[in-house]
């Protein structure tokens, strides 16, 4: 499109420097306290002994990192698959006492608490049993399967007044309590849009993980692994491709997008569902006889807030926020947050001018000069961008330490059954968006969600 004759530049007349082109920034160490909280020591009548339950591919690093944390120790694992009663002795002793049965760490009065992180087809059960039998739980995102088994959780945690911590990690990360402390003082000024996204493009990001090679009906319970689910004979693929049938998984919703979502809720201070979703997508690479989609996009409000999150599972793309308001800019990455500031004032003339007759156009371009070049000059030499550092915001050991410190003070966790529900209506009503192919809704009457 041909403007006018004037390049941008050209009609401006004013520098790069003065139009904010040099972007001096600046970068700050966050101190990550929990790294000074887990060298304390923790006198022996506080210890926490927790179960495990699920020691798969999360629960394996669960279980290694809760038994790093000062005070916490493990009572005992369950896992329907016997090579996991192996790995989970490898990771704490070789006397640790492993089940099938869950129930029966539930039922161990040495047992204060439980870590689960099943395939998600189980949390309802797992979390509901748990508090049912006053056990206090960190269970695994997305906390539901559907939106049913959600309203059951809230229902029975609420009931038993059992802590329970749902384990979407950026909650307790530091980058993202930066980002919280930066919009909360209204760096950002009015809040636009928030965008979020990311990208894999590897078979194992796309979850074809390798089955391990000993699985059998003899040394695993698959009958019971599959719930609720109507049985199929016994599958190794399923077992450890579960995500990419919604029969078991939540999609790359449940997967991926309810960190997204749960980050963007506690950054901003959201607690609710979003009112609208609406989502496309599609299985566009890994045609592999999953029913989830690969690349799945969904446009939310959340109140009046524009919110777009776009998952893809062929793409490399690292995960970043990109949070939008009238005075700057906030990229939050894994690792970092950075805020660039926006004046929102022109930082030259008005193009339109170039519409002018010469006389009248120097006499605007005379005033503008007048008005703004003592501003400009000030802006271009203040800094302008800001960057903090700090751990991964997937680090799991601020977020477990939270939890374990909770069961012991009875305070509340950083993201509880209520949070936990909210940020998996999110990711549910993005599933029914792309499922019944129009926008949906969460109705709080009937508490489902609509079409
Ligand atoms: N927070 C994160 O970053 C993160 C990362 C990966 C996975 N997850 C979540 O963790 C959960 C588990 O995922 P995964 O990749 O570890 O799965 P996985 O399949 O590797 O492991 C799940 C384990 O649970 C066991 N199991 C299933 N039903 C059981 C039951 N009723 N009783 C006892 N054991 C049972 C299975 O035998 C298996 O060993 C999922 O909800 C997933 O979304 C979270």
């Amino acid at each position: 499109m041909k403007q006018n004759n004037f390049s941008r530049r050209e009609f401006l007349g004013i520098s790069v420097a003065a139009a904010g082109g040099t972007l001096a920034s600046k970068s700050i160490l966050l101190t990550p306290e929990h790294l000074q909280a887990t060298s304390r020591p923790v006198a022996p009548s506080d210890t926490v002994r927790f179960g495990m339950i699920g020691v798969g591919m999360q629960g394996s690093g669960l279980l290694g990192a809760s038994i790093r944390l000062p005070g916490v120790e493990c009572a005992g694992a369950a896992d329907l698959y016997d090579g996991r009663h192996v790995l989970a002795r490898e990771i704490v002793r070789p006397d640790l006492p492993v089940t099938r049965r869950y129930k029966e760490l539930l039922a161990n009065k040495d047992i204060d608490c439980i870590v689960a992180a099943v395939p998600d087809h189980w949390h309802r059960q797992v979390v509901i049993d748990a508090v049912s039998a006053g056990k206090d739980i960190y269970c695994e995102k997305p906390m539901s399967h559907t939106a049913a088994d959600g309203v059951a959780m809230v229902d029975a945690a609420k009931k038993s007044g059992r802590i329970v911590q749902i384990g979407s990690q950026r909650v307790s990360s530091l980058v993202c309590a930066k980002a919280k402390e930066m919009i909360a003082q209204g760096m950002l000024g009015d809040l636009m849009l928030v965008e979020g996204w990311l990208g894999r493009n590897d078979p194992t990001g796309a979850w074809q993980y390798p089955p391990p090679f000993d699985l059998s009906p003899q040394n695993l319970d698959w009958d019971t692994w599959q719930g609720d689910v109507p049985k199929r004979p016994f599958d190794p693929i399923i077992f450890a491709r579960w995500r990419c049938w919604k029969e078991y998984g939540t999609g790359v919703a449940g997967d991926l997008l309810v960190h997204l979502i749960s980050g963007m809720m506690f950054m901003l201070g959201i607690n609710e569902p979003p009112k609208q979703a609406s989502a496309v997508g599609g299985i566009r690479h890994w045609k592999d006889g999953r029913n989830m989609p690969d690349v799945h996009s969904t446009v939310y409000y959340f109140g009046d807030l524009p919110v777009y999150m776009r998952l893809n599972l062929a793409t490399e793309m690292p995960e970043t926020y990109r949070i939008q308001g009238s005075k700057g800019l906030l990229e939050v990455t894994g690792s970092s947050v950075t805020f660039s500031p926006q004046t929102g004032k022109d930082s030259y003339p008005s193009y339109y001018t170039g519409s002018f007759p010469r006389a009248m156009r120097d006499e605007y371009l005379k005033k503008w000069h007048e008005e703004n070049d003592a501003r400009l000059a000030s802006e271009a030499m203040g800094e302008t961008s800001q960057t903090f550092r700090g751990p991964d915001f997937d680090d799991i050991s601020p977020h477990l330490l939270n939890f374990f410190n909770a069961v012991r003070s009875r305070r509340p966790v950083v993201e509880d059954v209520v949070f936990g529900h909210n940020a998996a209506l999110a990711c549910h009503m993005a599933n029914e968006s792309y499922f019944r192919k129009t926008s949906v809704h969460w109705d709080e009457t009937s508490k489902s969600i609509k079409s």
